[in-house]
């Protein structure tokens, strides 16, 4: 049973509009992270909101975790008014890691806006663990939104950015510009971001022949398997459903496991 940890909130700062990191004190949990994994937040007590919001790791420290979120509605806004020294129960790590293997020579992580946020964990483990680089797309609807470049740079990765409206880097959605950078047979990308930002970089790969590793996103009630709330159309039968649940058999999938046409 994954645990749930009162943590307190060393920082919390607007990032860009309507855009937050909040960090929170969980040795804990952070012991126990990885990169692709996530937490439920009880964004205030009390029985309102009902349920948890589920929210990636953004950065795992030795005692701490960050989270990068964007204001969607009613939870995230009232999380978006915490501040520094009040208290946040946080259920985690939950669900399946991003799986790091050491025969890929070419990492490239594709972030369309909020969709970066598990990717600089993604980025360290892969420093750390595998003792390469990865090359990262940031893209967003405009330069505003371009979020984690500098975390990125520091750490030493490529940056590409992209916008809709050109604004910054190139005017090109993040899977031209994955395309554009023709990334060989022995690259894997990594995506996150909304479904049909995920479907074009899922062809992509397709065309060129490489793995995609998707994280999806997926309203969600238990966040542990059981309520069957966040299930999405897979490709194959599991347990005799063309279903998988994305707090329990995600939220990283290989991309060619999910029915994209249903999306
Ligand atoms: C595994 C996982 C990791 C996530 N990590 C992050 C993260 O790191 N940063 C971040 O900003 N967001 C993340 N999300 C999305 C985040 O959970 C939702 O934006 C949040 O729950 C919305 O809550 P709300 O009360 O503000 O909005 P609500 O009032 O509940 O909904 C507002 C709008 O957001 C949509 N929505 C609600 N929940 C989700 C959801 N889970 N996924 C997609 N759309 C949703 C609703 O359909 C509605 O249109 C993640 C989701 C999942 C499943
Ligand atoms: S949220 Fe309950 S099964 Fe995924």
């Amino acid at each position: 049973m994954p645990q749930v940890s009162t943590c307190e909130i060393q920082a919390h700062m607007e990032v860009a509009p309507d855009h937050y990191r909040l960090v929170l004190h969980a040795p804990e949990i952070a012991q126990e992270a990885c990169a692709g994994q996530f937490c439920m937040l009880e964004v205030q007590e009390g029985l309102y909101p009902f349920l948890r919001r589920p929210m990636c790791f953004e950065r795992i420290y030795k005692d701490s975790i960050s989270i990068l979120y964007k204001v969607e509605g009613e939870g995230t806004r009232l999380m978006s008014r915490l501040s520094q020294g009040q208290t946040i129960s946080v259920q985690g790590p939950l669900g399946k890691p991003f799986p790091l293997d050491s025969d890929v020579e070419r990492h490239i992580l594709v972030g369309g806006g909020i969709g970066i946020a598990p990717f600089p964990s993604l980025a360290e483990a892969i420093i750390s663990e595998l003792g390469t680089t990865p090359e990262v797309i940031i893209a967003a609807r405009t330069e505003s939104m371009l979020l984690c470049e500098d975390e990125f740079r520091q750490m030493g990765c490529t940056v590409h950015l992209a916008t809709d409206d050109g604004s910054a880097g190139v005017k090109a959605f993040a899977s031209e510009v994955l395309r554009e950078l023709n990334p060989g047979p022995k690259a894997r990308a990594y995506c996150c971001g909304p479904m049909p930002m995920m479907r074009a970089t899922h062809d992509v790969c397709q065309d060129l022949g490489i793995t995609c590793l998707a994280s999806l996103e997926a309203e969600m009630a238990c966040g542990d398997g059981v309520c069957l709330g966040c299930v999405v159309e897979a490709n194959v039968e599991i347990e005799a459903e063309r279903m998988v649940r994305v707090c329990y058999d995600g939220p990283v999938f290989d991309s060619s496991l999910i029915n994209w046409s249903a999306y």
